[in-house]
């Protein structure tokens, strides 16, 4: 495990960061992760997105294009009823495609309802452990291989402040970003040998997201940071400025 003193406030990522680097985004269509492909590719990656609905896809694929980034590719993929063979079928595409995998931005999450234990639905609670950790860990097993063959590779796992410490009400939520969280440091483990895939983890903090605004419903989301104000983490964990880094949980604000 290798931890880094970085600040969000000063860090500056150099315009091709990410020059020639081919990076998968899961939850590419909406909030953080749309940005963060946009943001990618702004600094030079091919980004690969996926995610559930294809037009909001399509949308940030022509945003892409239209700033002149590199031609980006869509993945549409429901990760709740996704079974290992879809992952598998996924990875033999992007290998044939390209080759290698540079990257990977595991950013798709679900709330579920937040509710006492008492009162946790048992079904939600399934979609939110199913979709939160176990698409997660499907998905990232996958890739594990094309991740090996690249010179240098990065795993982000999105975490949360209530996947560190405990809180009331977010029940099966809360549960899933400390399994990511659990994830992320046996993966970083694992891979410290004889590999040069690292494993980290950002917890966004609050973020003017239509999930927040679901947490939040009475909060006014002009008091909150934007999906493009907390880049500048997703950047550095993505880019060689963190080849260092490993097992490494990262707060966004
Ligand atoms: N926003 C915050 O304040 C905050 C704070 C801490 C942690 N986080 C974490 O940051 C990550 C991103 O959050 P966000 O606020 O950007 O969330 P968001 O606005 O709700 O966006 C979530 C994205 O995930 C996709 N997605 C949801 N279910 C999916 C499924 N079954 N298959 C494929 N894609 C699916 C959505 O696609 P569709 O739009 O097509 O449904 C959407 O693009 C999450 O892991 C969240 O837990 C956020």
């Amino acid at each position: 495990m290798n931890t880094t003193s970085f600040n969000p406030e000063t860090y500056q990522a150099a315009p091709n960061l990410l020059k020639d680097k081919v990076i998968l985004i899961t939850g590419a269509g909406a909030g953080i992760g749309r940005t963060a492909a946009i943001t990618y590719a702004q600094h030079g990656a091919t980004v690969i997105l996926l995610g559930k609905t294809t037009k909001k896809l399509e949308a940030v694929y022509d945003e892409i294009v239209k700033a002149k980034g590199p031609t980006p590719a869509i993945y549409p993929l429901d990760l709740m009823g996704a079974s290992p063979q879809d992952y598998q079928d996924m990875v033999a595409l992007l290998s044939k495609e390209f080759g290698r995998l540079d990257g990977l931005l595991n950013n798709v999450g679900i709330l579920g309802v937040l509710s006492p234990i008492e009162n946790q639905d048992v079904q939600i609670w399934h979609k939110v452990l199913q979709i939160n950790v176990n698409a997660t860990f499907m998905l990232t097993q996958a890739c594990l291989p094309l991740l090996k063959s690249a010179e240098h590779a990065s795993i982000i796992f999105t975490s949360s402040g209530v996947g560190k410490t405990g809180r009331a009400y977010w029940g099966a939520y809360a549960v899933s970003k400390f399994a990511t969280e659990g994830l992320m440091q046996v993966l970083a483990d694992e891979l410290e040998t004889n590999t040069k895939v690292r494993s980290n983890c950002i917890n966004p903090g609050a973020t003017r997201t239509s999930m927040r605004a679901a947490a939040y419903p009475a909060e006014d989301p002009m008091t909150l940071k934007t999906a493009e104000e907390i880049m500048p983490v997703y950047l550095y964990l993505m880019g060689a400025d963190s080849l260092l880094v490993n097992g490494d949980s990262l707060n966004a604000q």
